[in-house]
């Protein structure tokens, strides 16, 4: 099974599935990192792996709606090159539409910061996130993987990590406190969809 890991930013997460990779606990491989940004730290961590890393950013020049599908055709065509049965978005801030979409159907996952469905949606990253929910004085938060569909944010639910939400906490204290569980929940959700792939795969190729 080969794997796209998409990443906006640092790339813990992405180091999180490299490191899960390395102790061959990742039934696959990453076979590309693709960010949107250059220069990101998360670039020079899959180069330290050896796992090729491209930079593919969005036109500018293109109206929104087509500059989103235009930046979403680039990566399905990199995901068909490089055969690519799985896309991770591990901090990935683009918003994806179009074709790639549909083709990648059930194989797109994805990693907020928040016990979706709530404080999730268009403008919900980082540390809006945790700001909002200090705001509104919850005693939870956590993280969520989920398949991604059409919505931000919206696709089934693979799993949760809840954290306590503790008295003095800062967006950053909760942010980190958070941050831990993703890694292990990111390599969780790859190996559960992973998993379901290869067996698909083999009934595929049994019938
Ligand atoms: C994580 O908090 C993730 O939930 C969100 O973006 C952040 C990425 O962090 N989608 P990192 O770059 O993996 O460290």
């Amino acid at each position: 099974m080969n794997i796209l890991v998409l990443v906006s930013g640092s790339g813990t997460n992405l180091q999180a599935l490299i490191d899960a990779q390395r102790s061959d606990s990742l039934p696959g491989s990453i076979a590309a990192v693709v960010s949107d940004r250059p220069g990101v730290y998360a670039l020079e961590r899959s180069r330290a792996a050896g796992i090729p890393a491209l930079t593919e950013e969005a036109d500018k020049r293109l109206p929104k709606e087509q500059r989103r599908i235009e930046l979403s055709n680039r990566i399905l065509t990199i995901a068909r090159n490089n055969k690519i049965d799985l896309i991770i978005l591990a901090g990935f801030l683009s918003i994806l539409q179009g074709k790639f979409l549909e083709e990648y159907s059930g194989r797109i996952i994805n990693i907020h910061p928040s016990l979706l469905p709530k404080y999730g949606g268009q403008g919900m990253y980082g540390e809006r996130v945790h700001q909002a929910v200090l705001a509104a004085g919850e005693k939870e938060s956590g993280c969520t993987v989920h398949l991604v569909d059409q919505g931000t944010d919206t696709g089934t639910i693979l799993l949760q990590r809840k954290v306590a939400v503790l008295a003095g906490d800062t967006a950053e204290s909760l942010a980190q406190r958070i941050h831990k569980e993703e890694h292990s929940a990111i390599v969780e959700a790859a190996k559960l969809v992973l998993q379901k792939l290869t067996l698909q795969t083999e009934k595929g190729k049994s019938k």
